[in-house]
């Protein structure tokens, strides 16, 4: 008997969701003991998290539900473990305690893993079981949207870093500076690396799109006081200064210099990097 299923008689079985996600399985479970997306890349389903302990054996970390409320909070705990390439989510505190998220997955191919997720929780009786079963289906195919669109755009990263590109140091000319400026912000993207070119404290500036943290991408970010913040972990990076502002030791790349000719062209000048 599947081990899941004898765990059946002391927390009730109410459905299973499962999925095959175009990704290898060491980036799902890079993501799956990535504590700090939740509320960023989820931020949708997740307010707020305060992680107590993390490693690679998984995370236990209070975590607040959307809509936030400070007051309304659970205690989740996720144990990972790669010889059963499996992954068990436990709600230890909070509304829900007692609930168990268990997570099976099978490498198809390299870049192809299905995912088995069961759910358990404690205290539903035989009717509600299919209601209660749906709407965590339903609430795993979103998050599963989001986890998708962050392992593949993460992939895509590592691919082309790994591919390498010859270095090409020509100036790059944007057009005139009204026309630049109708443009911004503007994503320009030159022998494998990509820039973002906007206006800022009164001057046009490029700024690594590529976040330093796990390679998120900062062009989907809207610019504030000069500050970009990472849609995946919530990193805040300073343009101007390069550096990131909530704490970690990281910053951007080097990004071209932004030139406004005498005759009013703009360039990038790429020969500093
Ligand atoms: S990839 Fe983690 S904060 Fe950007
Ligand atoms: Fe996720």
């Amino acid at each position: 008997m599947r081990e899941e299923f004898r765990r059946e008689r002391i927390v009730p079985h109410v459905g299973t969701y499962h999925r095959e996600l175009p990704v290898s399985i060491e980036r799902l479970y890079e993501n799956t003991i990535d504590w700090e997306h939740l509320p960023h890349l989820h931020r949708s389903s997740f307010a707020r998290i305060e992680c107590a302990e993390s490693g690679i054996w998984g995370f236990r970390a209070r975590v607040w539900p959307q809509p936030y409320n400070e007051r309304r909070s659970i205690v989740i705990e996720l144990q990972l473990d790669r010889e059963l390439r499996r992954w068990i989510t436990s709600t230890l505190n909070g509304p829900g305690t007692g609930t168990e998220v268990w997570t099976h997955a099978f490498s198809l191919a390299e870049r192809q893993t299905l995912v088995v997720v069961d759910f358990f929780v404690p205290g539903v009786d035989g009717v509600r079981r299919s209601d209660i079963g749906s709407f965590y289906a339903h609430l795993y195919a979103g998050l599963y949207d989001e986890d998708v669109r962050m392992m593949s755009g993460r992939q895509l990263q590592l691919d082309s870093v790994r591919a390498g590109v010859a270095e090409n140091t020509e100036p790059l000319v944007l057009g005139s500076l009204a026309e630049v400026r109708s443009r911004l912000p503007l994503v320009v993207s030159r022998g494998g690396r990509t820039f973002c070119i906007v206006e800022s404290r009164g001057e046009l500036i490029a700024y690594s799109t590529i976040c330093p943290h796990l390679l998120g991408p900062l062009e989907q970010s809207k610019l504030q006081d000069g500050i970009i913040e990472c849609p995946w972990h919530g990193y805040r990076y300073n343009i101007h200064t390069r550096q990131c502002v909530s704490g970690a030791n990281l910053s951007l790349a080097i990004a071209p210099r932004v030139r406004i000719g005498t005759d009013s062209s703009v360039r990038l000048e790429f020969a500093e990097l």
